[in-house]
C-alpha cells in the first residue's frame, strides 16, 4: 500500500470503526478456518474441559505417565487452588527437544540467535540445542543443584539464556529469571525470594552499542547474598572481568567437559518449571509459580492457534526472555511445537529505526509478535524505514503488552503487514501463562483496538466493583470465572498473596484490568484498574516505586500515578514532598529520578519527578490517587468531587506546579 493510500485507509477506518475480516488465503490455510471453528472448539473446551483439555493433552505433548486427574480447582476455598493432570509425568526440556529428534526436526533450526551486533548470528538445531542443553543440565548438577531448587539466571538475550531454562527444566529445578535491566537491589530481593543458591549471569551485554556491565551489577546484589555459593558466568564478551575466586566459575571452561548426554527428570505434571517476578499492588514484587504439565499445553495450544503455526515458519518473539512473553513465546511455545525461533539481543533504533525490519528481510520472518509501544516508535519514525525492506515473508502480525489503539493498530497491519496478515492482539498476563484473549487469526473478524475473543477454556466476564455483571459497553473490572490450563498456581513463598490478590471476592480469578464487551461478545481492555502503571508494555507497582523515592533521606512522602505518554503508553509522574529544610532544585529532581533507576532498573525511572507542599487526603488521610492521575492528565476540569479531601486548596499548589512543569 502506498503511503498516501493508507494514510487514506486509516483515516477512513477510524472513521467507519468498521470489523475487518480476514483474507480468504490466509483463512484457507489456518488451523481455525471460520467463526464456526472457532466457536465449536470453544464450547467444547468449556462443556467438557475433562476431555478437551486431556484430548489436546495427550495429541500435543509427550508423557511418561499419564494423569489420575484433569483439572482440579476450588476458587472459593480459603486457600484457593489449580491443578491440571494430577499424577501426569513429563519433562519440558524433552518435550522441547529430545522428542523432535527422532524425525526430520532433528536438523532443524530450533533457535536462531541474532546477536546486536549484525554479525553475530547463531543457530541450534534441535539436535545441537539437545546436545547444548544437556551439557548446561550436567553443569547444574555438578554445581549441587537438586530437582525443586530454585537457579537464578539473571542474563541478557543470548542463547545462553533460553539453553540455562531448558536445562533448569531438564532435572527439574526452577528457574527464576530475572530481567537483565533490573538493579542490583532488584536482583538481591528476588535472589533472596526465591532462596537460590546458584546464579547464572554474564560477563557484559550489548545495548545500543553500549557495553552493559552486567557481571558488576550482579556482584552488587551477590555482594549482600551470602547464601549464594556458586555464580555462573557466561562469556558473553571478550573483556577483563572480575572473578570471585571462590565463587565465580565460567560457563564455558564447565561446559566444555561435561556430557553432552543428561537423561530428563520425570516431574510430576503439578511441580513448579518455574517462578517469574511481576509487579502488583504491593512494594514487593510477587514470585509467580507456574506449573509443568498445564502451563506447557497452554504455551503450545496458543502457539499453534494464536500464531497459526506451520512447520516452515520462523517465528520472531520481539520480548526479553526475562518477562513472561519471552518465557512461552521465545522458548515454551516455540519448541514444544517444533517450531524455529528468532531470538534477538538488539533493540529496535538501533543503529538505525530499521533494525526491525533488517532482521524480518534477513531471515524472512513469517510471524512476528511485538509490541505496541514499538509500533508506536517505529511508526513514528516514518516509512522511509520499512519501504526500503522486503516484508513480504510475514504471514501474521501479534501485538502485546498494553492496549493498542485503533491508529496504532492500523499502521501495523498496513505499513508491515501490507494488508496482508492478520493482527493479533493477544491480552494475558504473567499470570495467566499464554495468551487469554484475542483474534483467532483466520477464523474471527479484527476490530482494531479490540482484543477480541477469550481463547478455549477461558471465561472472562466484565463485572462492576458490586460483583454484579456489567451491561454491554459499561467498562468494568475483568476477572475469569474458571480455570485454565495456564494459570499460575501459586505465589513463592507467599501462600497468603494468591488469595488476597487474585481471589479478593471468592469464586472468580480477578486480573487487575478494566475491560467492556461489546454486542459481539468483543473485549476491550481499558488498562490497569489498580495500582500498577504499564510502562512500555512493562508492569511497574507504583507502590515499589514510591517505596524507592521515600528510600531517599530528603523525601517525606511519595506517590505515583501513570500519565499519558505518546510513546511509552503510560509514563511514570512522581509526586513528592520533601522533608522540612531541604531545598527544591532541578539537582534534586534528577537526583531522585536517578536513585530510583539505581533502585528498580533504568525502566522506573520516573519522566517527572513534581515536589509539591503537600498531596491530597482524604480525611481519613488516604491519599487520593484519582485525583493525582488526573492532574498528570492534564484532566483538571472534570476533576469530580473533591469535597472530601481535608485541604481542599492543595489542589489548586499542584494543578499551578504541574503546569509550571508541562
Ligand atoms: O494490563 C494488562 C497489560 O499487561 C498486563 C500484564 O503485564 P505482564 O504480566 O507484564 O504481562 C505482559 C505480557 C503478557 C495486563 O494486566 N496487557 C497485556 N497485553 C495486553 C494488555 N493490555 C491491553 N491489551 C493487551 N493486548
Amino acid at each position: 500500500m502506498e503511503h498516501n493510500t493508507r494514510a487514506a485507509f486509516i483515516r477512513q477506518m477510524l472513521k467507519d470503526e468498521r470489523s475487518i475480516e480476514p483474507s480468504p488465503e490466509f483463512s484457507y490455510k489456518a488451523h481455525l478456518k471460520s467463526r464456526q471453528d472457532y466457536d465449536e472448539l470453544y464450547r467444547r473446551s468449556l462443556t467438557d474441559p475433562d476431555a478437551f483439555w486431556g484430548d489436546m493433552a495427550e495429541r500435543h505433548l509427550d508423557w511418561y505417565r499419564s494423569w489420575d486427574a484433569v483439572e482440579e480447582y476450588d476458587f472459593d476455598a480459603p486457600r484457593p487452588f489449580v491443578r491440571y493432570f494430577r499424577g501426569g509425568q513429563l519433562n519440558a526440556s524433552y518435550n522441547c527437544i529430545d522428542r523432535h529428534l527422532d524425525g526430520p526436526r532433528r536438523n532443524k533450526a530450533a533457535l536462531i540467535w541474532q546477536g546486536e551486533p549484525s554479525e553475530e548470528v547463531e543457530v541450534f538445531t534441535y539436535q545441537r540445542l539437545h546436545r547444548e542443553v544437556c551439557k548446561a543440565a550436567n553443569v547444574l548438577k555438578s554445581l549441587g543443584v537438586q530437582r525443586g531448587d530454585r537457579v537464578v539466571l539473571y542474563l541478557p538475550m543470548i542463547p545462553q539464556l533460553a539453553i540455562a531454562m531448558l536445562a533448569c527444566a531438564r532435572i527439574g529445578a526452577v528457574h527464576c529469571v530475572v530481567f537483565s535491566g533490573l538493579s542490583a537491589e532488584a536482583l538481591k530481593d528476588r535472589i533472596d525470594d526465591s532462596g537460590a543458591r546458584v546464579v547464572v549471569t554474564a560477563n557484559f551485554g550489548y545495548r545500543s552499542g553500549k557495553i552493559l556491565r552486567i557481571k558488576g551489577v550482579c556482584d552488587q546484589a551477590l555482594a549482600e547474598c551470602p547464601q549464594v555459593k556458586t555464580c555462573l558466568v557466561v562469556r558473553r564478551i571478550e573483556k577483563r572481568t572480575t572473578m570471585e575466586p571462590e565463587r565465580d566459575v565460567w560457563w564455558d571452561d564447565l561446559t566444555a567437559t561435561a556430557s553432552p548426554a543428561c537423561e530428563p527428570e520425570r516431574m510430576e505434571a503439578n511441580e513448579p518449571l518455574f517462578v517469574l517476578y511481576t509487579s502488583g499492588s504491593t512494594a514487593k514484587p510477587k514470585g509467580i509459580v507456574h506449573g509443568t504439565g498445564g502451563y506447557l499445553l497452554y504455551a503450545t495450544l496458543t502457539m499453534k492457534y494464536v500464531f497459526d503455526l506451520k512447520e516452515t515458519d520462523i517465528h520472531w518473539c520481539t520480548a526479553d526472555a526475562g518477562w513472561i512473553t519471552g518465557h512461552s513465546y521465545i522458548v515454551y511455545g516455540p519448541l514444544a511445537s517444533g517450531a524455529t525461533s528468532l531470538m534477538f539481543e538488539g533493540v529496535p533504533n538501533y543503529p538505525k529505526p530499521d533494525r526491525f525490519w533488517e532482521v524480518v528481510e534477513k531471515f524472512g520472518v513469517n510471524l512476528l509478535y511485538t509490541a505496541p509501544t514499538v509500533v508506536r516508535s517505529l511508526m513514528r519514525e516514518g516509512e522511509r524505514w520499512t519501504c526500503t525492506h522486503d516484508l513480504s515473508s510475514l504471514r501474521l502480525l501479534g501485538s502485546v503488552g498494553e492496549p493498542i489503539t485503533a491508529k496504532a493498530w492500523l499502521w501495523y497491519y498496513s505499513a508491515i503487514g501490507q494488508g496482508r496478515c492478520p493482527v493479533a492482539d493477544t491480552w494475558w498476563q504473567t499470570e495467566t501463562g499464554g495468551v487469554m484473549i484475542t483474534t483467532l487469526p483466520g477464523a474471527v473478524d479484527m476490530k482494531p483496538g479490540s482484543a477480541a475473543l477469550p481463547f478455549f477454556g477461558v471465561e472472562p466476564k466484565v463485572v462492576r466493583s458490586d460483583g454484579t455483571p456489567a451491561a454491554l459497553g459499561e467498562p468494568g473490572s475483568l476477572v475469569v470465572t474458571r480455570p485454565w490450563p495456564g494459570m499460575m498456581q501459586g505465589v513463592h513463598g507467599n501462600e497468603q498473596a494468591f488469595k488476597d490478590v487474585y481471589f479478593p471476592t471468592p469464586g472468580r480469578y480477578v486480573t487487575g484490568d478494566g475491560a467492556y464487551c461489546d454486542e459481539d461478545g468483543y473485549f476491550w481492555i481499558t488498562g490497569r484498574i489498580d495500582d500498577v502503571i504499564n510502562v512500555s508494555g512493562h508492569r511497574l507497582g507504583t507502590a515499589e516505586i514510591e517505596s524507592a523515592l521515600v528510600s531517599c533521606a530528603e523525601v517525606a512522602e511519595a506517590a505515583v500515578v501513570g500519565c499519558p505518554h505518546p510513546v511509552k503508553g503510560e509514563g511514570i509522574y512522581a509526586y513528592v514532598t520533601l522533608h522540612e529544610g531541604v531545598v527544591v532544585s532541578d539537582e534534586l529532581r534528577i537526583q531522585l529520578a536517578s536513585h530510583v533507576r539505581e533502585v528498580i532498573g533504568p525502566i522506573a525511572r520516573p519522566d517527572v519527578v513534581h515536589f509539591a507542599k503537600a498531596l491530597p487526603k482524604t480525611r481519613s488521610g488516604k491519599i487520593m490517587r484519582r485525583i493525582l492521575r488526573k492532574i498528570a492528565a492534564h484532566q483538571t476540569e472534570d476533576l469530580c468531587d473533591i469535597s472530601t479531601l481535608s485541604e481542599p486548596s492543595v489542589v489548586a499548589d499542584l494543578i499551578r506546579e504541574n503546569e509550571r512543569l508541562s
